[in-house]
């Protein structure tokens, strides 16, 4: 089942507001059609031998945007679960969220919750949503959680590991793959420690269009990259 040789898949999910207005329909329509694609490209990449597929559904700059958009986006939850929790369960899909959950709405938090404890015993691809999300928030918060361990008397002998287990990814590997579509060229705050050496893939196409074929050429174009984390390749002479 497993064709491919990596663990974490990381998606900025961009260009929900675009296809909808190509439409000429409202934002939400599109964020609606890309709840679809959530479903679609989860259970595909579970099926592919995924082991941690991370979404970008809401950062930390996210509550900028209008409250009715803010609104509807916080009743995707709501939408998506009630739907296809099943289907996430027979796949033995694992739910989990990073992110600052106290600000979410309590309704949202509680949808997020209950598909977390349903999901906790799942053996399969973890799937995790990045709601109120934002790296340097994050960064920030596994600081604070140092200082607050010496102040209590732990050694001050920080380390990679050790500050990999402060973040909100704390059991999840690093990312291998990011892909982000809409044809924007940015990061957003999204991942910046795990993504340290991870392919960058950039594609034209608006989420509501991202099919399993468009997730499976990100794959391919990972498969032709080459990584050497920094180091050279064995039977390199300088
Ligand atoms: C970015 O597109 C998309 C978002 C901010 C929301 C993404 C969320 C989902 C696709 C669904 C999340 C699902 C669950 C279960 C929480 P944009 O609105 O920035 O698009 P634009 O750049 O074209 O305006």
């Amino acid at each position: 089942m497993t064709d491919v040789a990596l663990k974490h898949v990381a998606i900025i999910m961009d260009g929900n507001g675009r296809w909808a207005n190509a439409r000429g329909k409202l934002r939400y329509e599109g964020h609606y059609v890309g709840v679809q694609r959530v479903r679609d490209i989860a259970i595909h990449a579970s099926a592919k031998g995924v082991k941690y597929l991370t979404l970008y559904a809401f950062s930390t700059e996210n509550w900028k945007r209008p409250q009715d958009e803010v609104d509807y986006i916080m009743s995707l939850p709501k939408i998506f679960f009630s739907s296809y929790l099943k289907e996430l369960m027979e796949n033995d899909i694992k739910v989990v969220m990073l992110g600052e959950t106290e600000r979410i709405p309590k309704v949202a938090r509680e949808i997020f919750i209950d598909a977390i404890d349903k999901t906790k015993e799942n053996k399969g691809m973890v799937l995790a949503f990045a709601v109120n999300y934002g790296a340097r928030d994050e960064i920030m918060h596994a600081c604070k959680c140092y200082a607050e361990m010496v102040k209590n008397g732990a050694e001050n002998d920080i380390d990679e590991d050790l500050f990999n287990g402060l973040l909100y990814t704390k059991n999840m590997p690093d990312v291998d793959l990011l892909i982000r579509t809409s044809g924007e060229k940015r990061i957003s705050n999204f991942l910046l420690w795990q993504i340290a050496y991870s392919e960058l893939v950039f594609t034209d196409t608006l989420w509501p269009d991202f099919t399993k074929e468009e997730f499976d050429k990100c794959i391919e174009e990972y498969k032709g990259r080459h990584r050497r984390f920094g180091g050279l390749d064995e039977n390199s002479s300088n």
